[in-house]
């Protein structure tokens, strides 16, 4: 049932046109994860090159960090995580989306979230933070935290985290560097899960 509709509802966005992104996409980039199992959401910012390529996200060079971060901590991609992006087609040269194009994704993102039914959600990076809370709020400050938020109908835990890319700069594991707080973040979700 989850799945058919999740199905249709990947049919629609395979010819959605509701903003300018539409027009130089190659893939629309719907999810990863088994909508079965998956325990959280995980929300990134938007597809970038090797993602509009494949149809999948976090595929490139931050895609494979996060998977190497999310085995440290012990979750699993395929089966306790249902990937999603901010938008679903790629910004043009990988340029932040537009409040605009957000908007115009967010009813599909919307009824992702009610059929998968999370209750948790990690918003990796900046962009998934401010997409649902307050914007001025920088992700270094409420990294980590557990935000209680409603989201398509239902209070949902709600945890940011650093987005791969930004790690990418920084190689040490030290105690409070971004990699260190990106691993404690997800051996917390890692408990959530449980
Ligand atoms: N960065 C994102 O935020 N999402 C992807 O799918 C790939 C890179």
């Amino acid at each position: 049932m989850k799945k058919v509709a999740l199905e249709e509802l990947k049919k629609e966005c395979l010819v959605c046109s509701k903003c300018s992104l539409g027009e130089t996409r190659i893939n629309i980039v719907f999810s990863d994860g088994n909508p079965d199992t998956a325990k959280a959401i995980l929300i990134g910012e938007a597809p970038g090159e090797n993602e509009d390529k494949t149809g999948t996200p976090f595929v490139g060079r931050a895609g494979k960090l996060l998977n190497e971060f999310l085995h440290k901590a012990g979750i699993s991609r395929e089966n306790d995580l249902y990937i999603i992006n901010t938008v679903k087609c790629r910004p043009p040269q990988n340029r932040v989306p537009t409040d605009d194009e957000k908007s115009a994704c967010s009813a599909y993102l919307l009824k992702q979230i009610e059929l998968i039914n999370p209750n948790i959600i990690i918003f990796c990076g900046a962009t998934a933070l401010k997409s649902f809370y307050d914007k001025k709020t920088q992700i270094s400050k409420i990294r980590g935290q557990v935000l209680d938020i409603e989201i398509a109908g239902k209070v949902r835990k709600c945890i940011p985290i650093f987005h791969p890319s930004y790690l990418l700069r920084y190689h040490s594991l030290e105690e409070g560097s971004p990699r260190y707080y990106m691993l404690e973040d997800l051996k917390k979700i890692k408990e959530l899960l449980k």
